[in-house]
């Protein structure tokens, strides 16, 4: 067993670094117990290091240049927290050349370039995880790569996007209409100031991407995602759903259509029976719906963003990959294999 202090890297300190670099600190103690040896925070990324963040770090630990980060060589994992796709597939590729695990909260990237992050961690004998990139805080990933590799899952439904289900929520609440929802995402600090990726569906696309590749073992390119955002969703759309018994809500499906070969992944607000899991999915949470032969219905449900609920997704990553590092494991831990193309 190696019991060397093991030192992590951390790529972006917004809402989600700023919680796993403040819990990497005050959680020290309890992380060393559950990984065998303590973690050490080696540096933190960010574009502009002057600016106070209240963390109280060692200023030698706060740096903007992540790439010299990343290849100092004595980094044993790096947690990208970049968001977008460049530059955090060279980053990732980059502290896996360096023989650093990776983890990120990334669905883009995941959904973009999973296959080549999972062949760079197999060439180089590291881990890449990255369970908080779908359902923040929901235990999502784990249970449909590991606990049901040995089922067959058949369908997942879920409501993804905490920004969507947010707003859908206020307009059925309220009666209003779209735009006095968003505004008020905007300034509970639900939605970007950009808020396109949400609204439009493209932030779910690539949560489904994500979760096909687990579930289903295929990779569909995000442009392969059927996809509708819910800017046209009106009030007389939600008092319709009302008067039928239904809510509107931001729904991503995963599905096998039946007599067809591969998996059809659609994104879209859709009326669900007030009866049904997936409409009590209150504000900002998710949930997930997940359909498998022996197991049955199962579902996953809790805080699908935030600082602090994701924080937790990501340090559970950064445990999972230091104990492997303990025990001396080499090679990336067993992975869904995402080779085949599966968007029908
Ligand atoms: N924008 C995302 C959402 C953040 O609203 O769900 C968490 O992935």
């Amino acid at each position: 067993m190696n019991t060397a202090p093991l030192k992590v890297a951390v790529l972006g300190c917004g809402v989600v670094g700023t919680e796993v670099v403040r819990r990497l600190h005050t959680s020290a103690p309890d992380l060393a117990a559950r990984i065998g040896a303590p973690v050490e925070l080696a540096g933190v990324a960010v574009r502009d290091t002057r600016r106070p963040r209240g963390l109280g770090l060692d200023p030698g630990l706060w740096t903007d240049d992540p790439l010299a980060l990343v290849k100092r060589g004595d980094i044993d994992i790096v947690v990208e927290l970049l968001g977008g796709t460049e530059p955090a597939r060279s980053l990732a590729v980059a502290a896996m050349e360096q023989g650093a695990s990776v983890v990120s909260a990334n669905k883009a990237l995941l959904a973009e370039h999973g296959p080549l992050l999972h062949e760079s961690a197999a060439r180089h004998g590291v881990d890449l995880l990255y369970e908080a990139s779908v359902a923040g805080a929901v235990p999502l990933l784990r249970p449909l790569r590991d606990s049901l590799g040995g089922d067959r899952i058949t369908r997942i439904t879920g409501v993804v996007n905490g920004t969507t289900n947010y707003i859908l929520d206020r307009m059925t609440e309220t009666g209003g209409g779209f735009g006095a929802a968003l505004r008020e995402a905007v300034d509970h600090g639900y939605a970007e100031a950009d808020p396109t990726a949400d609204v439009e569906g493209l932030d779910a696309a690539a949560k489904a991407v994500v979760l096909a590749a687990l579930a289903f073992g295929v990779r569909v390119p995000p442009a392969d995602v059927r996809r509708e955002g819910i800017t046209g969703v009106t009030a007389a759309d939600v008092a319709d759903a009302r008067a039928l018994g239904r809510v509107v809500k931001p729904v991503t499906v995963l599905e096998r259509p039946a007599g067809r070969d591969g998996v059809l992944l659609r994104v879209h607000p859709a009326m669900v029976a007030r009866a049904h899991p997936l409409a009590e999915v209150r504000g900002a949470d998710n949930a997930v719906l997940v359909e498998a032969a022996d197991a049955g219905p199962l579902l996953f449900r809790g805080a699908g963003a935030g600082g602090v609920p994701t924080a937790g997704a990501v340090l559970g990553d950064v445990v999972a990959a230091a104990r492997r590092r303990v025990l001396g494991h080499r090679g990336a831990a067993p992975q869904t294999l995402v080779a085949r193309r599966g968007a029908v």
